[in-house]
C-alpha cells in the first residue's frame, strides 16, 4: 500500500452518507430539521463509520423541487440556519474525520431566480442568454421530460416576449445555458465559494443535462472540455475535493463522464448495477447482477464508481427492459400508489422485503462488498420505510426516526406540524429508532456498523481488481477483489433455500507458504494453503466475507 494513494484517494474506500438538513434533526422546535440539529448528530454519523457527509440543497429556494430549485447559489436557506451554521457544521464533520461534499444544482435555476426575472423581461436584458430560448415553435417533446405526471414539453412559451424557454424538469426549473461563458463563471465561483467555506466537493446534479448544448443556437463545443475545465478548477482550488455525478445512462455512455484521462467527474453513481440487484432480487437468481458486474467497465484507478441500494429520489427502474421492470413491480410495488413515473418506486427496502431481516443484511451486505464507494441514504442503517401517502417522491424523505417518541425525536414540535408527514405502521418510529437500535446488539444499526468497520478494514473493496468466481448455483453471487497481496471471496445467497458453495484456491490464490483465512463476519480463522478447497455454507439469503490474507505479526483481524 503506497501511503500517498491510499490517503489522497480518500473516495476510494469512503462510507458517504446523504441526508436532508431540513429532515434530519430540528434543533429549534419549529418542525424542520436545521444545521444547528444536524450538528449534534455527527458524533453519531461518525460512530457509525460515516468518512463523508453528502448534503441535499440547504439554499434558498421556493421549494417546489425539494430543494433543487436554487433561487440563491450563495446563500442558505432561512429555515435551515445561515451560513454560519454550515461552517459550523463542515468545521465539526472535519473534527470527527468527515468531510461534506453537496448538492451542485446548476443545470437549472428556479424561476424566481433574479437571474431568470432579469432574463425573462426582454429580449434584450444581458441575463437573456444565461437561458436557452426559442423563438419557433417545439416540436413535440413529450417523450423526453424527466416528470412525465407534470410535464408534457421540455419548452415553456414565456408570455412576456412569446419565446419558448428550455426546462428538462419541471417548467419552473428553467435551463442554464452552459455555452454562454459568464454561466460558467458563475458556476466556478459559486463551486469556489463553497470550497472557502470548507466542502470536499460536489454531488453533481443531472451531469448529461447539464452538459447538453444542443438547442443552443450556434453553438459547437464539446460539452466534455467543460466538464474538464471544472474539474481543473475544482481541483486548482482543493487538490482532494471531488466530482460525484448523477449520470444515468447506459454503460457505454457513462464511461465518457470519467474523462479519458480521469479528467473529469471523479466518481459516478452505479444506476445500471443497482437496477440489476432489484431484478437478481426480484428472481432470487444472481445472474442480472453478475453479467451487469462483468460488463461494467473498467475505470482508471483514481476513479470510483458509487453504489447504492436507495437514494433520495425515486427507484428509478428506467434501464431494465419492460418486462423486467414489471417483475420487480410485481415482488416489490405491485399497488400503483408504491410507483412513481411508470419507471420507479417510492419505497425503501425494508418494507420492499416484508421487514425480513436476513434478506435485508444480505443486500447491505452486497453493497459493502460490490467493488465501488457505498453510499447510503440516511435512515437506511435502522431499516426505515416510507410514507407512500406523500407526494411522489417525498414518500421516502420522511423525518429521520431517533427515538420512539411522538415526533420520532426529530423535533419537539407535535406530528401535526413537522415539515413532512412520518412513516406509519410497521415501520414507523416506535419500532424503527435509533435509540432502541443502539440498545439492541442483535440490530440492523448494529450489523451495520460492523459492515462498516469490515469495509474499511478491507482495501481491496475500494481498490482492488474485480472477478466473478464461477459457481452451478444461479441464486449465487460469488465475487472476489484482489489487491496486493490479499484477497476477499464475497458470496451472497439470492435464494430463499440454503446451498453450499465450493472454491478450490489455486497457486497464487494464496501467499506462498501459506495464508491465513479469515471469515470476517463470523470471526474465525483458519490456517490455508493453495490447492485447499474452501467450502462455503449459506443459509437462505446468506452472506458471507472470507479473507485470504499474508499472516502477520500483530494483525488484528
Ligand atoms: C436530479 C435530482 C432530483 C431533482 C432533479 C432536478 O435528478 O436527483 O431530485 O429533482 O435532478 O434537479
Ligand atoms: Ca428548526
Amino acid at each position: 500500500m503506497r501511503i500517498t494513494d491510499t490517503s489522497d484517494l480518500w473516495w476510494k474506500n469512503a462510507v458517504i452518507y446523504c441526508l436532508d438538513i431540513e429532515t434530519f434533526c430540528d434543533s429549534n422546535g419549529d418542525g424542520i430539521g436545521d444545521f444547528a440539529g444536524a450538528a449534534q448528530r455527527l458524533d453519531y454519523l461518525a460512530e457509525l463509520g460515516v468518512t463523508c457527509v453528502w448534503l441535499m440543497p440547504f439554499y434558498p429556494s421556493p421549494q417546489r423541487d425539494d430543494g433543487y430549485d436554487v433561487v440563491d447559489f450563495y446563500g442558505v436557506d432561512e429555515r435551515l440556519g445561515t451560513l454560519g451554521d454550515v461552517v459550523e457544521f463542515i468545521r465539526t464533520a472535519k473534527d470527527r474525520g468527515m468531510r461534506v461534499i453537496a448538492d451542485l444544482v446548476v443545470n437549472h435555476t428556479s424561476d424566481e431566480h433574479p437571474w431568470f426575472k432579469q432574463a425573462r423581461s426582454s429580449k434584450d436584458n444581458p441575463y437573456r442568454d444565461f437561458y436557452v430560448w426559442r423563438s419557433d415553435p417545439p416540436p413535440d417533446t413529450s417523450s423526453e421530460v424527466v416528470f412525465p405526471d407534470q410535464e408534457n414539453s421540455i419548452w415553456t412559451k414565456d408570455r412576456k416576449t412569446g419565446e419558448w424557454y428550455l426546462h428538462r424538469f419541471y417548467s419552473h426549473q428553467p435551463d442554464l445555458n452552459v455555452a454562454n461563458p459568464a454561466v460558467r463563471d458563475e458556476i466556478a465561483k459559486a463551486m469556489g465559494f463553497w470550497m472557502e467555506l470548507g466542502l470536499s466537493g460536489f454531488r453533481v446534479d443531472a451531469v448529461p443535462f447539464f452538459l447538453e448544448t444542443e438547442g443552443i443556437d450556434g453553438h459547437t463545443g464539446d460539452p466534455h472540455d467543460y466538464l474538464r475545465d471544472l474539474r481543473r478548477f475544482l481541483l486548482r482550488r482543493s487538490g482532494d475535493a471531488v466530482l460525484l455525478g448523477e449520470v444515468n445512462l447506459p454503460f457505454e455512455q457513462q464511461i465518457e463522464f470519467f474523462g479519458d484521462a480521469a479528467d473529469e467527474l471523479t466518481m459516478q453513481f452505479d444506476f445500471v448495477t443497482m437496477q440489476q440487484m432489484y431484478l437478481s432480487l426480484a428472481r432470487g437468481d444472481a445472474r442480472p447482477l453478475a453479467h451487469t458486474l462483468t460488463d461494467r467497465p473498467g475505470i482508471d484507478p483514481d476513479s470510483q464508481w458509487a453504489t447504492f441500494v436507495r437514494n433520495h429520489d425515486e427507484l428509478t427502474l428506467d434501464k431494465l427492459l419492460d418486462s423486467e421492470r414489471q417483475e420487480v413491480f410485481e415482488a416489490f410495488g405491485p399497488e400503483k400508489n408504491m410507483q412513481v413515473y411508470d419507471r420507479g418506486l417510492k419505497r425503501r427496502l425494508p418494507p420492499m422485503l416484508d421487514g425480513d431481516p436476513q434478506r435485508i443484511r444480505m443486500v447491505y451486505s452486497l453493497l459493502f462488498s460490490l467493488p465501488g464507494t457505498p453510499v447510503l441514504f440516511y435512515g437506511e442503517e435502522i431499516g426505515m420505510g416510507e410514507n407512500l401517502a406523500a407526494e411522489g417522491r417525498l414518500a421516502v424523505r420522511t423525518p429521520m426516526q431517533w427515538t420512539h417518541e411522538e415526533s420520532a425525536g426529530f423535533s419537539s414540535a407535535p406530528p401535526g406540524k413537522l415539515v413532512r408527514p412520518l412513516v406509519e405502521g410497521k415501520f414507523a418510529q416506535d419500532s424503527v429508532n435509533v435509540v432502541d437500535a443502539r440498545r439492541d446488539p442483535t440490530s440492523l444499526l448494529g450489523f451495520m456498523g460492523s459492515l462498516i468497520r469490515r469495509y474499511r478494514e478491507c482495501p481491496e473493496l475500494g481498490w482492488g481488481s474485480f472477478s466473478l468466481i464461477d459457481t452451478p448455483n444461479p441464486a449465487v453471487l460469488a465475487h472476489r477483489c484482489d489487491w496486493e497481496e490479499n484477497s476477499l471471496f464475497l458470496f451472497h445467497n439470492f435464494g430463499a433455500e440454503p446451498t453450499e458453495v465450493s472454491v478450490k484456491l489455486k497457486d497464487g490464490d494464496v501467499p506462498d507458504g501459506g495464508g491465513i483465512l479469515t471469515d470476517l463476519l463470523q470471526d474465525t480463522m483458519a490456517d490455508i494453503q493453495a490447492g485447499d478447497e474452501m467450502q462455503v455454507e449459506l443459509p437462505a439469503y446468506g452472506y458471507r466475507w472470507l479473507r485470504v490474507q499474508v499472516p502477520e505479526v500483530g494483525r488484528l483481524w
